[in-house]
């Protein structure tokens, strides 16, 4: 199948939300980093949105997959119980930050978004959210509603959950009160603190939902110093801390999770993504504390868990591990943070370059007057696909370049990813 045809086709039978997405380039098989459709090969440093940590069909991964399908492949939790679901629970219990030691399972990251704020509500008998500036968490009602990184995912929604409020992220970069590193005094925080005793008295705040590095929202690591201080209002307002680990799960951060890279610990962790390398599930995890009020009945799904994907899910963890994947991203992203460090220098329309691990963000704008330049970072992902390299943008422009490879990605074919970029920027 060519693009166009596969345009075509989409066209007739899909939705713009879909058939009018980019680039939509079509895949017949796919192996590690690589992409095949026909003759062409296309080099995946998207990860399929940061899902095939351990690269695409790893044998491993779809060694187990095939394995359980032959055995069982629906047995819903609650009512039947299949060792692979079972044994995923006793694995991320075991390599999950403190005493986030109780799963439940989904079936995609907004599944377990919803998850966590109906939990967040439920045990705490309190009904608002405070959520972020920039974050993204998905595209159920729920999730929606505690989104903020673009007015196109919320409009034509509304009237969406009562009781969500919104504060500024602290991104370094577009500190909204003008800081830098050298003079900041963390007043992200203060606001957080303003927005307590002027908009929404915290006695009433079930959770606030933060991700560890914003991702759509333009790949912004949060501050240790911001993520210490949120911890502390938490503790002393009874609220719940929720990270949205959907994104920074599993390695990509350089540690298992990012709440371990930070040395920050929530109360709740979502993860979605790639916990099974492509099979859809996905988990809230929590203390038995909070886990155990969970009655029988409050909530649930048929297909979360699926057997199949929880096997496809231990066999990842197994591949993380055995591979040290995790420690693979903290080397290598660091290597490739110090060569692109240098860009916001030499490129007038590169304003910054960020990540953590191989969750790297490189932001376009334009050099007059340093606002987002969506158009300079359209223009690098036309040409690198074109060069046969797929990235995908972030940021409320699009002005975000993401590079999220698998973790396994072969050095060689990295560093040809870095230079496809540093070449494209170099010309715009
Ligand atoms: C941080 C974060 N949270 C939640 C989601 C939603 O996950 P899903 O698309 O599996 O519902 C995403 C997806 O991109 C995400 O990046």
């Amino acid at each position: 199948m060519t693009r166009d045809e596969a345009k075509t086709r989409i066209h007739r039978v899909m939705p713009p939300v879909v058939s009018e997405d980019w680039p939509n380039v079509p895949v017949d098989r796919a192996e590690g980093p690589w992409l095949e459709s026909g003759d062409r090969r296309i080099a995946d440093m998207m990860a399929g949105f940061a899902v095939v940590n351990a690269g695409h069909n790893h044998p491993g991964v779809i060694a187990a997959a095939r394995e359980q399908m032959d055995r069982v492949v629906h047995a819903p939790a609650g009512v039947m119980v299949a060792e692979p679901q079972l044994a995923l629970a006793e694995a991320l219990a075991r390599i999950l930050p403190g005493d986030l030691d109780t799963v439940w399972f989904g079936n995609s990251g907004a599944e377990a978004i919803d998850a966590a704020l109906k939990l967040a509500r439920y045990s705490t008998g309190r009904f608002r959210f405070v959520s972020f500036y920039g974050s993204f968490h998905g595209r159920t009602l729920g999730a929606t509603a505690v989104t903020g990184s673009r007015a196109g995912h919320r409009r034509g929604y509304g009237p969406l959950l009562p009781g969500v409020s919104f504060v500024p992220y602290p991104n370094c970069f577009r500190c909204p009160w003008g800081r830098r590193a050298r003079d900041c005094s963390l007043e992200c925080l203060d606001a957080v603190s303003e927005h307590f005793a002027r908009v929404v008295p915290p006695e009433e705040v079930a959770a606030i939902i933060i991700e560890p590095v914003q991702g759509e929202g333009g790949f912004i690591p949060v501050p240790t110093k911001f993520l210490d201080g949120l911890r502390r209002m938490c503790d002393e307002h009874g609220i719940l801390l929720i990270f949205d680990e959907i994104q920074t799960g599993f390695g990509r951060t350089g540690r298992m999770f990012a709440a371990d890279t930070l040395g920050v610990k929530p109360d709740l962790i979502c993860l979605a993504k790639a916990m099974a390398s492509g099979f859809p599930i996905s988990a809230l995890a929590g203390p038995r504390s909070i886990m155990g009020g969970w009655a029988v009945g409050a909530h649930g799904t048929t297909f979360g868990g699926n057997a199949i994907s929880a096997a496809a899910g231990l066999a990842t963890l197994e591949v993380l591990e055995a591979e040290e994947l995790p420690a693979r991203a903290a080397a290598l992203g660091a290597r490739v943070l110090e060569k692109v460090g240098s860009w916001p220098e030499r490129f007038a329309r590169v304003g910054d370059v960020r990540g953590l691990g191989l969750m790297i963000g490189i932001e376009y704008v334009e050099p007059e007057t340093g606002a987002p330049d969506g158009e300079a970072a359209r223009i690098v992902l036309e040409g690198a696909l074109e060069r046969g390299f797929l990235f995908v943008p972030a940021g409320a422009e699009g002005q975000v370049v993401r590079l999220t490879p698998p973790l396994n990605v072969p050095e060689d074919l990295l560093w040809e990813a870095v230079d496809v970029l540093e070449d494209l920027t170099s010309g715009i």
